[in-house]
């Protein structure tokens, strides 16, 4: 059983729509936060996703803000709708009326000890589920967060990850909480980057899913070549490889990790103790390297080939 907690967002997609392609994964929902875009956009975006990809899960609407601090978006990177501002057709579909943080907590009761939470944008909604039950560490199997930058290269601020910089105290909670997290940081993430000229490729598949996530990640995909060059980086998809596929990580590390909050330039940054110096359990592991082809293969295989 998987339950995705997302704010789509174009990487979001891509990581949503290998998820649809798993075989191997029962996938239960999708829980929505705000970040990327505000949530109104976000849960628009994911009922759009379902429907283009003809996948038909329950959507679940979370909380709207940060969970005490108002953040910046990043429309910037996304697009003002957090998916290109193509002007897409809403979707028919709906939102369940049940609160995401519920959802969360249900699930991972029906599916105590099974259930593979994948954590794509801040950790919002998983924060307030802990709250309302504390138990809830406990039951999950495995927790995937993409998050955090281990020494310090954020790609919101100076030194923070833009899910944890947008809010701090949930991931504050969600540390200190789960015994066990396997951590995909940007920085792994630009050590996988992918070519845009492959990517084009990919994207020019004659295929209704190809085609809808050429046109979504267009804008995107052109502020990170300006910016960044040769190649995009996909960060929830890597996320998303490691969630489907733990098999095709090459190389990590355990160690604990801290959210700091009260930095006056490090507010956000994911404070890695590399000595083990403070002597707590390390509950973090540290994804450094994952098998690029197969994370290549997979995410064509989400946009329609079959590899
Ligand atoms: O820092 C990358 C993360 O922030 C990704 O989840 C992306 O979707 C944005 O939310």
């Amino acid at each position: 059983p998987l339950l995705i907690d997302t704010d789509p967002g174009v990487d979001d997609a891509l990581a949503l729509l290998m998820a649809f392609q798993s075989d191997q994964h029962q996938l239960l929902g999708l829980c929505i936060a705000a970040g990327n875009v505000g949530l109104q956009h976000t849960c628009a975006n994911a009922l759009k996703l379902c429907e283009v990809a003809g996948i038909n899960v329950p959507v679940y609407q979370g909380c709207a803000q940060p969970l005490v601090f108002a953040a910046e978006d990043a429309a910037y990177v996304h697009g003002l709708d957090g998916f290109g501002d193509i002007g897409y057709k809403p979707a028919q579909g709906y939102l369940e009326t049940e609160h995401a943080a519920l959802a969360i907590i249900r699930e991972a009761n029906q599916h105590a000890g099974k259930l593979l939470l994948v954590m794509l944008g801040p950790l919002t909604n998983l924060a307030l589920a802990v709250r309302i039950d504390p138990t809830l560490p406990s039951k999950i199997a495995r927790l995937v967060v993409m998050g955090g930058a281990v020494t310090g290269k954020g790609n919101t601020n100076i030194s923070a990850e833009f899910n944890i910089g947008f809010d701090p105290e949930s991931a504050v909670i969600v540390f200190e909480s789960f015994p066990e997290i396997e951590l995909l940081d940007w920085e792994a993430v630009l050590r996988h980057g992918l070519k845009h000229k492959d990517i084009e490729r990919w994207l020019a598949l004659e295929h209704p899913v190809a085609a809808f996530y050429q046109k979504i990640s267009l804008k995107t995909r052109q502020w990170s070549e300006g910016r960044r060059g040769e190649y995009w980086h996909s960060a929830d998809a890597l996320a998303m490889l490691v969630a489907l596929c733990p098999e095709y990580v090459i190389d990590k590390y355990k160690h604990y990790v801290y959210v700091e909050t009260q930095g006056k330039h490090s507010r956000g940054a994911t404070v890695v103790d590399w000595a083990d110096r403070m002597g707590k359990p390390a509950q973090t592991e540290i994804m450094h390297q994952v098998k690029q082809d197969q994370f290549e293969r997979l995410i064509q295989n989400a946009l329609g080939w079959s590899i």
